[in-house]
Formats: structure tokens, C-alpha cells, sequence
């Protein structure tokens, strides 16, 4: 299956893969013509740049114009895992990969048939979500099926994912770190091995719903209207054609086959987050209600995924 993978990856087409975060939709990261594909396939919007899958940090550096100390820690420390380094690229990388941009997103997947993948096919696999644009991320390959059935040459089943959301970007090309997307890697996690780090997401701040809608696109977002309350709203709600995702049972809501509670432990959480969306999306109800998880640190990438999918 891995040649068969490999043989298509050469050929410019594109391949499916688990990793531990979500399924991508991959191509030769070093193929302008491949890497157009991935873009019509998701109806992706040509400015959103695409992060650049390595087997390890060695392959990494032949990709990177300049490899910073602080992304040697860092690879050293989480790769392989759900950490992408953005740092400036080689010419190799072509300018269709980076939305016209001079650095790249890199990162080495935890997940045994990736990496087996990136071994056989040893250049870079550039890989965004296996989803439509915008839509929620896969974590089986079925999703995938579901999501881009025809036009993806080949899955990889390697089964649901084990983090459920997506890496932490971390972007390494300026002076001071900065995180653009939080992820698998908490804040705290990447400070305690380099240091000062700021987070610069977009403003998605879970109390700015009335901020300009630039500012927090709609995102990872199911097709349901879907609307974030705090625990102390949910009993005001009529449970009539709605869906629940919960953290905690809530006798106000009272029995109903569409009430999903979810882990009061991010990681788990987080693991079943998506595909839980994706099975309420399915059912054509009213509205998809989530409760916020409490604002704390190892909520903050879960609770910025949730303000994502409820924005308009
Ligand atoms: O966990 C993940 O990161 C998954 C799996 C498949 O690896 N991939 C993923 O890809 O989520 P995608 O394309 O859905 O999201 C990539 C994110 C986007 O927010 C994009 O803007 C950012 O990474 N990104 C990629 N390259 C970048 C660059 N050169 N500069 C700034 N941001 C970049
Ligand atoms: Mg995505």
C-alpha cells in the first residue's frame, strides 16, 4: 500500500494520510501542478498557505532557508507531533505550497504510517485537512471518503486520530516566536523549551462575538448553525430539533437521544470533538448547542476550535 501511495505521490496525485492529529489531503510539496490539486480539491482559498509534512528534522533543514536554534529545540522536543515550525523556505518548495510566501510551515506527524510514507517517498508531503475549506476536519479515513470521496486518489486507513485537533503553528521566521494557530502544543508546553513565546491567532477571542467577522472567520465550522453558551445559558434552550454538545449532564436539558457529553479532560476531549460534530452535522437539526469548556489554558486550542465553528 505504501508503494501504491508512493508510485501516486510521484505521479502529482493526491493521497490521503492519517496523522495524530487529523487526516491530510497530500501531494508532493515540491510539485506546483500536485500541490494545485490539493487547492481545487478543497476549494481552498489560494492565500492560506499549506503546511509541508517531513519524516524528521533532518529533512526539514533541507527544505528551510535558515533553521533557527529555537526550531532544533523544538523539533527535538515534539517531533514527531502535533507542532508545525514555520521558518523561511527554499526555492524547492514552490511558491504555490506557501500562498506566494518565503516561508514554510514544516512538520514531522506522530503517526506510524505517515511517517512510513515520508520515509518511502523521503521529500516533503504538503498536507492540509482532508476537508473542504473551512469545514470540520476528518479523524477517520471515512470522513475523508465523506468529505472528498472522488477526488482523492488514494486513503490511507490508519485508523481515528489520537490528538483530534490540529498542530499547534508556531512561526519561527520573525524575532519573537509567535503562535498563529493553537493546537496539540499548549503554550506553556513550547515556553518551557524556548522560552517567551506570544500568540498572534486572529483576535478569536471567545468573548468578541460582536468584533468584525475578519477577525474570527468561520472556521472547522459544521454545516448545522451551531452557537457556544456558557453552562449557565443551557437552561433557557428547548431541546427541540437541537443538539447538544456537553461537558457536564444537565438536568435542565432532560433526556434526549441528541445530547452528546463529551470528557471533562481536554485530551480526550479534544479526540472526539470533531467526528462528534461531524455525526451531529448529519442528522439536519435545528442547531448544534455546545457548552464552553472553562477558560483555562489547556482548553485554550479546544475553546478557540469552538468559537471557529459557531462564528457567522
Ligand atoms: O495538524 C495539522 O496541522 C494538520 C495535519 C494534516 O498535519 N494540517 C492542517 O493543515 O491543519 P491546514 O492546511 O488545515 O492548516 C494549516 C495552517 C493554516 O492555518 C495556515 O495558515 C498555517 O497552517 N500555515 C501554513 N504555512 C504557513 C506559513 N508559511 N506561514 C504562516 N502560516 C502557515
Ligand atoms: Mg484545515
Amino acid at each position: 500500500m505504501i508503494d501504491h501511495a508512493v508510485e501516486f505521490l510521484r505521479l502529482g496525485r493526491l493521497v490521503a494520510f492519517p496523522t495524530e492529529t487529523v487526516y491530510g489531503l497530500g501531494a508532493d510539496a515540491t510539485n506546483a501542478d500536485a500541490i494545485r490539486r490539493i487547492f481545487a480539491a478543497k476549494g481552498r482559498p489560494p492565500t492560506n498557505p499549506l503546511i509541508c509534512h517531513v519524516a524528521d528534522e533532518s529533512m526539514a533543514r533541507r527544505y528551510a532557508k535558515s533553521w533557527p536554534q529555537t526550531a532544533s529545540a523544538i523539533a527535538r522536543h515534539f517531533w514527531p507531533g502535533p507542532v508545525t515550525i514555520v521558518v523561511p523556505k527554499l526555492e524547492s518548495i514552490p511558491f504555490e505550497a506557501t500562498a506566494g510566501r518565503d516561508t514554510v510551515g514544516l512538520r514531522a506527524p506522530n503517526h506510524a504510517l505517515a511517517l512510513e510514507l515520508l520515509r518511502a517517498f523521503d521529500k516533503p508531503i504538503a498536507g492540509p485537512s482532508a476537508n473542504k475549506s473551512n469545514h470540520v476536519s476528518p479523524t477517520t479515513a471515512q470522513h475523508v471518503r465523506d468529505e472528498l470521496g472522488q477526488s482523492v486518489d488514494l486513503i490511507l486507513d490508519g485508523g481515528p486520530c489520537k490528538v483530534g485537533i490540529e498542530s499547534t503553528v508556531i512561526d519561527l521566521s520573525g524575532e519573537i516566536p509567535t503562535i498563529l494557530r493553537l493546537g496539540g502544543v499548549t503554550r506553556a508546553q513550547l515556553e518551557s523549551v524556548i522560552g517567551r513565546v506570544e500568540i498572534k491567532t486572529g483576535n478569536v477571542s471567545p468573548d468578541s462575538s460582536a468584533a468584525s467577522p475578519g477577525q474570527h472567520p468561520r472556521h472547522y465550522a459544521p454545516k448545522t448553525p451551531a452557537r457556544r453558551v456558557d453552562p449557565g445559558e443551557l437552561r433557557s434552550i428547548s431541546a427541540e430539533d437541537r443538539g447538544f454538545i456537553l461537558l457536564n449532564p444537565h438536568r435542565a436539558i432532560g433526556p434526549s437521544m441528541l445530547v452528546v457529553i463529551l470528557s471533562n479532560d481536554p485530551v480526550p476531549y479534544a479526540r472526539d470533538f470533531y467526528a462528534v460534530l461531524r455525526r451531529l452535522d448529519g442528522l439536519s437539526l435545528r442547531e448544534i448547542v455546545i457548552e464552553m469548556p472553562p477558560d483555562q489554558p489547556e482548553w485554550a486550542a479546544i475553546r478557540d476550535r469552538i468559537v471557529r465553528a459557531t462564528s457567522s
